[in-house]
């Protein structure tokens, strides 16, 4: 099913650093495409919407993804977000993860990890996207509740430990053709994102420059925008936001994760 462009993943880890994003972009000119910059720990972790990144050292996964041929951040997100559902498949089956349109994979209503793409200009004048991600791996209880947002990790869920080092090595395989099919159609890629997404079907709230929208998750739209239709029926897009699924709406999504699980 991979499409073989010639996509090579390599692995460049640093101990400590401000943001991966952050180096990725300043150092872009010498590193290759498709190097996955990786840390053991954040000292400036940086989430969307100038949020900070809790980014204790050894615990967590943190890396940002280099990929110069792609032009849009949107497929960035993409390509990252499906390659980590794809590693936590293989490494915790049992783990109910789902990916929340636009930049998030969630279990229940806690949020797993988090994306962040950018794009940095190069010496040619083209653009590149750099795709950051963190995963809460091995947080504990304790740990993810000083988190100011509902917040989980793969050991709080399902009670797997994984050596984040290990998640980095799985991660580079599983992304390699996300990113091989964006470079060959991002309409491809595109598809099987938005058929990733759990977030379709749900009562929603989403909190979107300081007003709050309510209703029905209705699609995506070929442009990345999430439908939402409201309680009078119209259909309206939004580009970003936090959506928040509604109480609900919940339990409609444990039972379609436990059909996706068989
Ligand atoms: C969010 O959910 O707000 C996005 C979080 C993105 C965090 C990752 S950790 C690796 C990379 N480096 C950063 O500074 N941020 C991203």
């Amino acid at each position: 099913m991979a499409f073989d462009s010639g996509v090579d993943i390599v692995l460049y880890h640093l101990e400590t650093v401000d943001s991966t994003n952050a180096y990725a972009k300043a150092n872009i000119a010498r590193l290759p495409d498709g190097t996955l910059v990786t840390a053991g720990c954040q000292t400036a972790g940086r989430g969307r919407m100038g949020r900070c990144w809790v980014s204790p050292a050894g615990r967590n996964f943190y890396g940002s993804l280099v990929m110069k041929r792609l032009e849009r951040p949107l497929a960035g997100t993409m390509a990252i977000s499906l390659g980590a559902l794809l590693a936590l498949r293989k490494l915790a089956p049992s783990l109910p993860v789902w990916l929340k349109w636009p930049n998030d994979l969630y279990v229940g209503e806690a949020k797993l990890a988090g994306v962040l793409s950018e794009t940095v200009a190069m010496a040619d004048g083209r653009r590149a996207v750099i795709a950051g991600i963190g995963v809460n791996l091995n947080l504990t209880a304790a740990e993810l509740s000083a988190i100011d947002r509902p917040a989980t990790s793969v050991l709080a869920t399902a009670g797997v430990e994984i050596n984040p080092d290990f998640f980095a090595s799985v991660l580079a395989e599983s992304v390699k053709s996300y990113y091989s099919i964006g470079i060959y159609s991002e309409v491809a890629l595109f598809s099987q994102w938005r058929a990733a997404n759990r977030i379709v079907g749900l009562e929603i709230e989403l909190e979107v420059g300081g007003s709050v929208i309510r209703g029905v998750a209705a699609g995506i739209a070929d442009d990345g925008a999430l439908l939402i239709r409201d309680a009078s029926g119209k259909e309206k897009p939004y580009y970003c936001g936090d959506a928040t699924i509604r109480r609900t709406s919940l339990q409609n999504l444990a039972k379609i994760l436990q059909n996706d699980n068989h």
